[in-house]
């Protein structure tokens, strides 16, 4: 079942209104979907991405829409200190949404140098930028954060190793967060996509993988798009979530049901 062919986005006008948003993995896929829906209904988006050419499309193709780009890679703490200096003090919301792949590796074939990068991208990214921005909303007293996981979050035959624990730790680090902040205003869910139509790059380079993980994937239900995921985001950003908390919200056509 895949609702691609019907459904229409349909804006939700001044939802996102007097709102500092930051979405990081802007340039593409549902990054950019994301970013594209909170301009559209009213935020201020500072835009993360590490290619800056494809954040200098975003701004170009959209001159209405308050959009602030910020180029470089979120592992680097400087680069995280200027996205969040963008906020010039205020920031509402959090949208965690860059990351990378593994290629299907189990844990007999990962290097190293994989296992760092998807956990440099996939997690501490999101602790550095989190830790920076939420003394603002302390301050403020609100504030949301939605981190997106994978349906890799919820099962162990959706990627590789590499992958696969560092959405886990997404979630863990989602719950905990939720905990902590909750009485204080600031809201911490995930969203966990299944299949998403993106540019992200997932190539089963492991024979391994093929003979073991290959089949169980064929009960993937269907292909979202990056707008579909951007509506469950959005969502969660948004004030409508107020009393959802530390959620992990499937977004995956009806997969972790299966
Ligand atoms: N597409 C899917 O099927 C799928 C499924 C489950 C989860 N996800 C998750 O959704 C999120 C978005 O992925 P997507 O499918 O839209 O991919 P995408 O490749 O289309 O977009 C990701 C964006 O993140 C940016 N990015 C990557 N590393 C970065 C870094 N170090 N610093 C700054 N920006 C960086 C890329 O340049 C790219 O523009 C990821 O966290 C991914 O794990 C995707």
């Amino acid at each position: 079942m895949s609702t691609e062919n019907v459904w229409q986005e349909k804006i939700t006008p001044a939802r996102f209104d007097g709102k500092t948003v930051i979405v990081t993995g802007a340039g593409s896929g549902i990054g950019k979907a994301t970013a594209l829906r909170v301009a559209q209904e009213g935020g201020k988006v500072i835009a993360a991405d590490i290619s800056g050419e494809r954040l200098g499309e975003l701004v170009a193709e959209n001159p209405e829409l308050s959009i602030v780009a910020v180029a470089g890679d979120i592992t680097d703490q400087h680069v995280v200190d200027r996205i969040v200096a963008a906020g010039e003090g205020k920031v509402d919301a959090l949208a965690n949404v860059a990351g990378i792949m593994d290629k299907f590796e189990p844990i007999h074939e990962v290097e190293d140098s994989t296992w760092e990068r998807v956990f440099n991208v996939n997690l501490n990214s999101i602790l550095k930028l989190t830790r920076s921005v939420v003394p603002l909303m302390l301050e403020a007293e609100s504030g949301t954060v939605v981190n997106v996981a994978s349906e890799a979050g919820l099962r162990g035959s959706a990627a590789g190793v590499a992958y696969t624990a560092s959405k886990h730790a997404v979630v863990g680090m989602t719950k905990n967060s939720a905990v902590m902040y909750g009485k204080k205003g600031i809201r911490f869910n995930a969203v966990a996509p299944g299949a998403v139509q993106t540019n992200i790059e997932a190539p089963m380079d492991s024979a391994y993988a093929q003979q073991v993980i290959a089949p169980l994937m064929s009960i993937i239900p269907g292909m979202a798009t990056a707008a579909q995921l951007a509506a469950s985001i959005t969502f969660l950003l948004s004030d409508d979530s107020t009393n959802i908390n530390g959620v992990v919200l499937a977004s995956d056509t009806g997969w972790s049901a299966i």
